[in-house]
């Protein structure tokens, strides 16, 4: 689905990803929409990261809703849900890359993040936040970082083994075969 909303070349290409691949989303905050049929519709994560030394925040993205579903509310549904819950969860600030038309709505401007700078070109009008506890952007200067959880990524030595196996166990059927 996020392929079909961003292009998978170019999502993969985009600043924020470098803050977002090879991690895991912050705990309770990554939210999926599913329609009747089980499939999904939406989904929405958040990250965590550091606005600059000693001073950490969520980065939202990417948030995205199926062609299908869309202009019904289920992008404001999820963005309000995810909001509520960093806020629930002690979350001092969300951070995002995106169209400031879009998430005006829900409170985000690019004015506390005039000290800040992602790893990447990015577009200043684009680079928004959100304070959830009142001030916790003042201030903030410097490099916007990685700071969650690594996800589990598959050993390569153990991945060549079992295609080893694999590619064993097939010759020995082709030639019983
Ligand atoms: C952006 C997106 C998530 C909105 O989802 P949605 O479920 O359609 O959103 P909602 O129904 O809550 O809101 C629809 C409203 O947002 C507006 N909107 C949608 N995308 C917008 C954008 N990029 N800029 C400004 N407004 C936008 C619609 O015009 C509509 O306005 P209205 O309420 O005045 O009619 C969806 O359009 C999408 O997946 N887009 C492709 C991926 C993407 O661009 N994601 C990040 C946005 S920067």
């Amino acid at each position: 689905m996020l392929d079909l909303a961003f292009g998978r070349a170019a999502r993969l290409a985009k600043t924020s990803e470098r803050l977002r691949e090879g991690r895991l989303p912050a705990e309770g905050l990554a939210f999926a929409a599913h329609g009747a049929d089980g499939r999904v519709v939406g989904t929405l994560r958040l990250w965590h990261v550091a606005a600059g030394p000693e001073r950490p925040a969520l980065l939202l993205g990417p948030l995205a809703v199926h062609p299908w579903f869309r202009a019904r509310g289920l992008g404001a549904a999820l963005m309000n849900t995810a909001i509520c819950e960093a806020a629930r969860l002690g979350h001092g600030a969300i951070l995002l890359v995106g169209d400031a038309p879009y998430y005006a709505r829900f409170g985000f401007s690019a004015a506390p993040t005039g000290g800040l700078w992602l790893p990447g070109a990015f577009d200043r009008a684009r680079f928004l936040a959100l304070e959830l506890a009142p001030g916790a952007l003042d201030g903030a200067r410097g490099l916007v970082s990685p700071t969650g959880a690594f996800a589990e990524t598959p050993n390569l030595a153990d991945l060549i083994a079992s295609q080893g196996d694999a590619s064993a166990a097939i010759a020995e059927l082709r030639r019983s075969a």
